[in-house]
């Protein structure tokens, strides 16, 4: 991430050389190294300053939460965004909210004939689809001698199966509309077991499973696809367990925006030698255990 920061930077400079007011100090002394200079071509910025220009995105789960976070910061950035969820109401109010580059349609991850139907309106309506944020997800509390099997089955089919839907249906677009990134949101649950998480714990370690077996296979059609891991953060899911902040060391949950930040790097070109990566934003959840005093942020 230190890298990001340095190469939209140096992108900057790069865009006042080539109007010619400015020159990189190494390429004016004639004395950069070839990768220096090849480094600072691939990271330039598009002319108009933002990240996602070209991009088309179909997020799901996005009439709220995260998923309406990213559609909003996917927006800002130049992206065309087509929300999807089965939260008719919210998903149409955030995207007139948005302006012409967003849309709403209804999209239950579990339908395969919904996942058909919503890649070919985004292309009807967008031009094209080249980024996938499989984002759609669900959690149910109980121990695994009390929790019932058709809650695991619900679990599953939602969190982990949707997304295997959602790259399924989206592949052939994404080949055609290449350089492409899926994006999977799975959980610092992801990473470590949970209490009472059973279902969704596997649902979100298969998630980083499935993430690196479809990066390898589409790794040479310019698609990349990365798992991104968030610690307990504030959206209508958390809703009566904001102690989660306790496990936390920042002793804080996270912010929509703080995970959505993440989503837009890698949706973005900046973020075009990671594939197949799990990419975490929890507050320091995962480095250990969380010192018991509060933390000053
Ligand atoms: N909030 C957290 O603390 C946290 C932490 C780690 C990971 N996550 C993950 O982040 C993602 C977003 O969660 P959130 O916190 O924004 O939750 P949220 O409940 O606010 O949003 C989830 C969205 O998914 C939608 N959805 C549920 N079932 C669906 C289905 N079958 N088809 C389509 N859409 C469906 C819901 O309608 C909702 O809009 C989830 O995958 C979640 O597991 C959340």
């Amino acid at each position: 991430m230190a890298t990001n920061t340095t190469s939209s930077q140096t992108g900057t400079r790069s865009r006042s050389s080539a109007a010619g007011t400015t020159k990189a100090a190494g390429s004016a002394a004639g004395t950069a190294p070839a990768t220096t200079r090849s480094a600072t071509k691939e990271i330039e910025a598009h002319p108009n300053g933002l990240r996602l220009t070209g991009k088309v995105a179909l997020i799901t789960g996005g009439a709220r939460g995260m998923g309406a976070s990213f559609a909003k910061a996917m927006v800002d950035q130049g992206a065309s965004v087509m929300i999807t969820d089965v939260r008719d109401d919210a998903g149409n109010q955030l995207a007139r909210s948005l302006g012409k580059n967003a849309a709403y349609r209804r999209l239950d991850v579990t339908n395969r004939d919904d996942w058909k139907a919503a890649v070919k309106e985004t292309i009807h309506q967008f031009g094209k689809l080249n980024v996938l944020v499989n984002n759609a997800g669900i959690v149910n509390f109980a121990p695994i001698d009390e929790n019932d099997p058709e809650n695991w089955d619900h679990t599953i089919a939602v969190d982990l199966t949707g997304s295997y839907n959602g790259i399924k249906a989206s592949v052939e677009a994404l080949k055609r509309y290449a350089p492409s990134s899926i994006i999977n949101i799975s959980s610092t649950a992801g990473m470590r077991g949970y209490r009472s998480l059973t279902a969704y714990s596997a649902a979100k370690f298969g998630l980083r499973g499935l993430t690196k077996s479809v990066a390898l296979d589409l790794a040479a059609m310019k698609i990349r696809c990365n798992s991104v891991h968030p610690g307990p953060t504030n959206t209508p899911m958390l809703a009566g367990h904001e102690d989660a902040k306790d496990q936390v060391a920042m002793k804080r949950v996270g912010q929509p925006y703080e995970i959505a930040n993440l989503v837009v790097f890698l949706a973005s070109d900046e973020s075009s030698f990671s594939t197949g990566s799990e990419f975490v934003a929890d507050g320091g959840e995962l480095a250990g255990l969380a010192p018991s005093s509060p933390v000053e942020n």
